[in-house]
């Protein structure tokens, strides 16, 4: 008996990199997508648009849409001030107070703490500590990531796409 033939499926996702000024979301981009790295600091401006394809299986191929949000767009100088240990957690209330997928319920969401070849600082040398803050935020996982050493990038994005597509 000949096996049905499996239908071909063409996805298109939006993926949106937001965070603090220069924490370093455009390199993880052109890390992912060009395999590129600078030290060169540039501010993005607005939001750039990057596309990376994904031959994710033999039967489906994954075009993401990648959004490089400007740090400088969200949360002006002063209140800086006032969310300063607690920024991460302010990106993420914001982001579930504006979008929610069809059913109300909030885009998956992967938390990076970029930069991990510099020194740890508290709180990242604990990561039960980061594992607990990550369930108390909703985000569904997170990770170490480094934009200069190619640590992580593939691996969180593939993470983040794998939960994408459960969720279709
Ligand atoms: P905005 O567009 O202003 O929001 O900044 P951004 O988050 O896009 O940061 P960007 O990618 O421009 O990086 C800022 C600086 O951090 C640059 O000098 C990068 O070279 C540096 N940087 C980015 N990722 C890493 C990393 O993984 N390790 C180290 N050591 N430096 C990094
Ligand atoms: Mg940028």
């Amino acid at each position: 008996m000949n096996e049905p033939t499996p239908v071909f499926k063409e996805y298109l996702f939006k993926i949106l990199v937001i965070g603090e000024l220069a924490s370093g979301k455009t390199s993880f981009i052109r890390r992912y997508v060009h395999q590129l790295f600078s030290t060169h600091y540039r501010a993005t401006i607005g939001v750039d648009f990057a596309l990376k394809v994904l031959n994710w299986d033999e039967n489906s191929i994954i075009r993401l849409q990648l959004w490089d949000i400007a740090g400088q767009e969200r949360f002006g100088s002063m209140t800086r001030i006032y969310y300063k240990d607690a920024v991460v957690g302010n990106w993420k209330r914001d982001l579930d107070s504006k979008v929610t997928l069809s059913d109300g319920s909030n885009i998956p969401c992967v938390l990076l703490a970029n930069k991990c070849d510099l020194p740890k600082e508290e709180p990242f040398l604990n990561a039960s500590f980061i594992d607990k803050y990550c369930q108390d935020e909703g985000f569904i996982g997170w990770y170490f990531t480094s934009a200069k050493e190619n640590i992580n990038i593939e691996e969180s994005a593939s993470f983040l796409v794998s939960e994408i597509l459960q969720r279709q």
